[in-house]
């Protein structure tokens, strides 16, 4: 009766080949509602202009400074780039911390932390007098005017730094460099990750007009038609647009598949509402949703001997790395249970058994669900084309994409089924969004220069 009621509850996790489809057509209906002019307003899925009009083509060239604020780890980074017949890119970069108080402090403090980074940065590369162009991958969801202007709507994941949301934060990085007076620079660009993960896979290989990332967050990228962007004067060419899918699913259009255990994780967020389909498909989330589901197996006595353990009450134990290991085929039972035991639960070979089971559950939907997601990107970038079959590469970055052992797999495998018409190719970036967004820069101050 247990194993029956265990199977019960993760049964809510599993989608029928059918519920993915209307997934990816539900996507597709928010994908139109924000690239038309009349619906956009009212948009969860915002399909933000990015002002990137193509992939790299080889001739960047020059020194640039990146900052990649937003994901696992903050960097800042010098990117040197030499085009002609033999193409380099050589890269250093400097990983800071963002402490949780900065992080959800005011926007002042915020950036007068990443400016101390970038001096810290200058002096270690010696430096400081360069007046180099910067690029600002910056993983948020921002409207954007311009290549070096970008209206943060709303912070996502775990920021919540007060007085950003709805500032230009091109404008707010230079203020703190001014505040500092000690160094000048020049922002050219701002940069959403998926769009830096696509020039950086693009540089690489042409046919990649995708960015994907599975990370803390989830969120995708791609080269659309001018004129299919009515947010945006102008018919002729392609753009790339910064869809920010986090929020899909926000106006309630997900609601039929999500549980009581995505309900709870959404609630106790420090952004209630927003981001659903993140909140069931990226790393920042998906142990939140495991931590609850076992406090409600607990509960009913089938696990942990039924007490809850102040470890079981924490939130955020469960890392994207934790979920990895469990879910390796390669560890043992008895591992499973040293890596809980590392997390301060007390388990029986029972007890591993059935978290490993509710991992398995919650990834393979996450994964699923983004398969879903990128099947409609994918289909339509076909239907924009006119053709029949499509071939393409995404390119691919994020820390659950990475680290763990089924859901790259899995989301091929559904892509592969809910696109049959299109053969997609998934590029790891290996080098991260900010060799991306130095190669924008590199364009930002070419055009810049011509328009003189
Ligand atoms: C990295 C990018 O490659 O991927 C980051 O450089 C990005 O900016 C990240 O946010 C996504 O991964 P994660 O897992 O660190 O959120
Ligand atoms: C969140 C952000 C988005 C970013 C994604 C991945 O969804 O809103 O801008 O691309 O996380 O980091």
């Amino acid at each position: 009766d247990q194993t029956r009621q265990i199977a019960e509850i993760l049964a809510e996790f599993r989608l029928t080949q059918d519920q993915l489809l209307e997934v990816k057509k539900r996507m597709l209906t928010e994908i139109q509602t924000g690239l038309s002019k009349k619906t956009q307003d009212k948009a969860t899925v915002k399909m933000l202009p990015t002002y990137v009009r193509s992939t790299p083509d080889g001739t960047e060239n020059g020194d640039f400074l990146a900052l990649d604020l937003g994901g696992t780890n903050f960097r800042v980074l010098l990117v040197k780039i030499r085009s002609g017949k033999r193409r380099t890119v050589e890269m250093h970069n400097k990983i800071y911390a963002i402490p949780i108080e900065v992080m959800q402090g005011t926007g002042e403090e915020l950036f007068d932390h990443i400016v101390a980074c970038i001096s810290d940065f200058l002096d270690y590369m010696g430096m400081k007098n360069a007046r180099l162009p910067l690029g600002f991958t910056f993983s948020f969801p921002c409207r954007q005017t311009s290549l070096d202007a970008g209206i943060l709507v709303n912070w996502t994941k775990g920021f919540k730094a007060t007085d950003c949301e709805g500032e230009d934060v091109v404008n707010l990085l230079r203020e703190g460099i001014k505040r500092r007076e000690e160094f000048d620079l020049d922002v050219v660009a701002v940069v959403n990750d998926t769009v830096g993960t696509m020039m950086t896979c693009a540089y690489e290989e042409p046919t990649c007009e995708v960015g994907l990332i599975a990370g803390t967050g989830s969120n995708a990228c791609y080269m659309e038609e001018m004129k299919n962007i009515e947010t945006v004067d102008g018919d002729q060419g392609r753009m790339c647009v910064n869809m920010e899918w986090g929020a899909f699913g926000d106006n309630g259009c997900l609601d039929d598949i999500r549980t009581q255990y995505d309900r709870a994780v959404d609630d106790l967020s420090l952004n209630p509402g927003k981001q659903r389909y993140e909140k069931m498909c990226s790393g920042m989330y998906l142990g939140e949703i495991v931590r609850n589901i076992l406090i409600d197996l607990t509960k009913r006595g089938f696990l942990f001997r039924g007490q809850i353990s102040e470890t079981l009450k924490t939130r955020g134990i469960f890392e994207t790395k934790f979920l990895s290991q469990i879910e390796s085929d390669r560890l043992a039972l008895l591992q499973v249970r040293s890596i809980l035991q590392h997390l301060g639960l007390d388990s029986t070979c029972d007890d591993s058994i059935i978290v490993k089971e509710v991992c398995g559950a919650v990834s393979r939907r996450a994964a699923q669900i983004c398969g879903a997601g990128m099947a409609a990107v994918v289909d339509k970038i076909r239907e924009n084309r006119g053709l029949d079959h499509l071939d393409i590469t995404v390119g691919v970055d994020g820390t659950l994409y990475k680290l763990h052992p089924h859901f790259s797999r899995i989301m091929h495998q559904t892509v592969k089924e809910l696109a049959p018409k299109c053969d997609v190719n998934f590029l790891l970036s290996e080098d991260g969004s900010g060799k991306g967004a130095a190669l924008i820069t590199a364009v930002g101050c070419r055009l810049r220069e011509q328009e003189q």
